[in-house]
């Protein structure tokens, strides 16, 4: 009894993933993307904003085997993850296949609105295998990403 209380206690743990290219967030198109960095956002948006409600921890790859073995590594560390793969998400059926391996609710996320660009963008490998996909909001998409977890 006093044990289930501690686990129910427990902070949420939420893992967000940046796929290729998106550790140039700030500089990278930013008419598309916007003008700030992820870091930056984690730090002065993100992490302020879920302060005691969830534990958010950040990692981002350009490599997809990384990507994959991150995804991996969250097995029994996170309840969640927020994944923007980049454009692997219009290629990428082993990040699919990882994310259907690891067994935990996983959330796709885009800053830009992919289905308003062009026709390569709009297939995702991701969608079917993922609890949603938020798109379009810049980087808010994180956020609305993480509160769909904790929900
Ligand atoms: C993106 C959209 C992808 O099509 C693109 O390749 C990206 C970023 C987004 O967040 O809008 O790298 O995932």
């Amino acid at each position: 009894m006093y044990f289930c209380k501690i686990i129910n206690l427990r902070t949420m743990r939420i893992l967000i993933i940046n796929g290729p290219n998106l550790n140039l967030l700030g500089t990278r198109e930013p008419s598309i993307y916007g003008d700030n960095s992820f870091e930056n956002y984690l730090a002065t948006t993100l992490r302020p904003h879920f302060e005691g409600r969830c534990e958010l921890d950040y990692a981002q790859s350009n490599v997809e085997g990384e990507i994959i073995n991150t995804l991996h590594s969250a097995i029994g560390r996170y309840d969640g993850v927020v994944i923007n793969a980049g454009a692997y998400t219009h290629t990428s059926i082993a990040i699919a296949d990882a994310i259907k391996a690891i067994a935990l609710p996983v959330v796709e996320v885009h800053i830009s609105n992919v289905c308003k660009r062009e026709e390569f963008r709009h297939t995702s490998f991701l969608t079917p295998v993922c609890v949603g996909a938020i798109m379009g909001f810049g980087m808010d998409s994180y956020r609305l990403g993480v509160e769909s977890l904790l929900k």
